[in-house]
């Protein structure tokens, strides 16, 4: 149960911040990058409208998730304590200061669509707007770790609050900016605008990066204290990825950067109009994986918390350590034998063949995944045309997921198909991942070899690859977690950013032309490869 709370927890804390990036960040597009009351700049009624559109959906979209984390900390309280939460819960910051913002939000929500939408070139409710939203956001403070520490509270609450505002600055904008480009795109708007604005944003995107690494690299101080902390607790782990994709997303920032530049100095309009479009889509699919990894960090034990649940690098890289793959699985005898040992309540005993068939399962699927990215990498030379069909590949997974995932079950097992599904949450993964895998092999093998340009079947792959990405970095990072669980975590986390640089590559091969899209190709293809390899070598600690 704990684990699908802190899931939720951090699905609705992911859903939460972005909502809050489309209110926040588009009050401070507007007034930094708009400034719609400009008379120098005539602006189309039709931008200025989706602009606030934006704006208010995200305040009212905002409002459900706050209500919706209220309601689901009530949930987790009676069913994890069994007892009434109230009066005890309204007695608690994080239901005062949770109601206390939601409060203010609806307050914003209420002035942009009565007000702001009807005068949206009026800098006075511009600015009465976002004055309004600055209670919503100080009240967020009491909603952070910060909140809950005896020291330096008032320095990290306001510098997470600070933190959350440089987040919300770049990825509002960003929002703004896709909706520019599809109304530049259906020649609503004057072109001429798309550079402008983009020309304008990079001072507020600098400004946003420099107040995220200052506000940001002072807390990871303050919650880390060593290099095993940032290596060996879940906590330390979410904000390497977060400085990871960071990173990539600032690369992409600098190639948008340099296509603006050069469009004003030598009025290229190439990769204005035909890469920046799509190097933003992907600067956004890594800033809401940073979101939602922001989020599950929330909800994680600060590493300085947990010094007796802190792994050593040494544990966390013979994790990784290259090894054998198991090729072979335990006897079906020897598996039921542990069955019920590792599932009792009471006197929970590890099971060796269990372990050992969920070392075969991976093992076997990474061998599967590294072969078929081995083919892909191949597909981009020209004398080895034959490997395009590597997709193939997720179809010879999912017949040996069908047939070996869970021995125990249908077809290989004595407990029935549905009857195995309903009363094993493991079972049902297995069935969902067999089933994923054959739509996906089936669906990407037609998207590979498809003459029709307009087609969409060749965008589900990434899709579900960012979807599967997002999965792996927020689900189940218990709070107080054991080691080993921790240990068995991290090659989750790994491949989940793995996924999202998959889907990252595939989408602008999908979308750009010449070079960079047989580049972004073979990275989307080396990543799963990586993937490939991390299941390959996956071994779970016996408990
Ligand atoms: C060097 C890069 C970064 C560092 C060192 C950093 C550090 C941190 C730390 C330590 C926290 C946790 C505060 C807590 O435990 O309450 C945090 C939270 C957060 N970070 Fe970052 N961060 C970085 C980059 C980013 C980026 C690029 C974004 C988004 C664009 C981001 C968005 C957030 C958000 C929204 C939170 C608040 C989560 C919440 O309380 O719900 N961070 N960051």
């Amino acid at each position: 149960m704990e684990g699908i709370a802190d899931f939720l927890d951090s699905l609705i804390g992911g859903i939460s911040l972005i909502f809050y990036a489309l209110t926040i960040g588009g009050l401070i597009w507007g007034l930094v990058v708009l400034r719609p009351w400009n008379k120098n700049t005539r602006y189309n009624p039709t931008l200025l409208k989706e602009t606030i559109a934006l704006i208010y959906r995200g305040a009212f979209a905002l409002i459900g998730c706050q209500l919706l984390k209220i309601i689901l900390k009530i949930w987790l309280i009676n069913v994890t304590l069994e007892m009434p939460p109230f009066p005890a819960f309204a007695h608690t910051t994080q239901f005062q200061a949770g109601l206390l913002q939601a409060v203010f939000t609806i307050i914003l929500a209420i002035y942009l669509t009565v007000y702001l939408k009807a005068n949206p070139a009026s800098k006075k409710h511009w600015l009465i707007s976002a004055s309004l939203a600055i209670p919503l956001i100080i009240t967020g403070a009491w909603l952070v770790h910060g909140a809950g520490r005896f020291d330096d509270r008032a320095f990290l609450m306001s510098f997470t609050v600070l933190h959350q505002l440089g987040a919300a600055a770049w990825i509002g904008s960003i929002f703004q900016i896709l909706n520019l480009w599809r109304l530049t795109q259906q020649e609503i708007i004057n072109p001429e605008l798309w550079p402008l604005l983009l020309r304008r944003f990079s001072k507020l995107g600098i400004g946003a990066v420099v107040l995220i690494l200052a506000s940001g690299l002072p807390m990871a101080f303050s919650y880390i204290s060593d290099i095993n902390g940032l290596v060996g607790t879940g906590y330390g782990n979410l904000l390497m990825v977060k400085i990871a994709l960071l990173a990539v997303a600032l690369g992409f920032a600098v190639l948008n950067n340099r296509a603006v530049g050069a469009y004003f100095s030598k009025g290229v309009k190439y990769s204005l109009n035909r890469c920046v479009p799509h190097y933003v889509t992907v600067e956004f699919i890594i800033l809401i994986t940073v979101l939602f990894t922001a989020a599950s960090l929330a909800s994680q034990p600060p590493a300085i918390d947990i010094p007796s649940l802190t792994a050593s690098w040494e544990e966390v890289l013979n994790v990784f350590a290259p090894r054998i793959p198991r090729t072979t699985s335990p006897s079906h005898a020897a598996l039921i034998a542990g069955e019920a040992g590792r599932i009792a309540i009471i006197g929970q005993t590890p099971s060796e063949a269990a372990t050992a068939w969920s070392d075969y399962n991976h093992n076997i699927a990474g061998i599967f995944l590294a072969v078929m990215s081995f083919f892909a990498m191949l597909s981009y030379n020209k004398y080895c045309r034959f490997a395009r069909f590597w997709p193939l590949g997720f179809i010879g997974l999912a017949i040996f997921l069908f047939f070996r995932a869970d021995a125990e079950s249908w077809p290989m097992g004595e407990l029935g198909f549905w009857e195995s599904m309903a009363g094993n949450s493991e079972v049902l993964q297995h069935r969902l991942s067999t089933l994923i895998a054959f739509a996906l092999g089936a669906m990407e093998l037609q998207a590979r070899l498809t003459k029709n340009p307009d087609s969409s079947l060749p965008y589900i792959f990434p899709i579900l690859s960012a979807i599967g990405g997002l999965i792996l970095l927020t689900h189940s990072h218990v709070g107080f977690q054991a080691k080993t669980t921790f240990l068995i975590q991290i090659s989750h986390i790994l491949m989940g950013v793995f996924a999202i640089i998959l889907a990252c590559g595939r989408w602008l091969e999908l979308k750009l032309e010449g070079s960079g899209k047989q580049f972004a190709g073979f990275i989307s293809v080396f990543a799963l490869f990586q993937i490939g390899l991390i299941l390959m070598f996956y071994r779970e600690p016996l408990y």
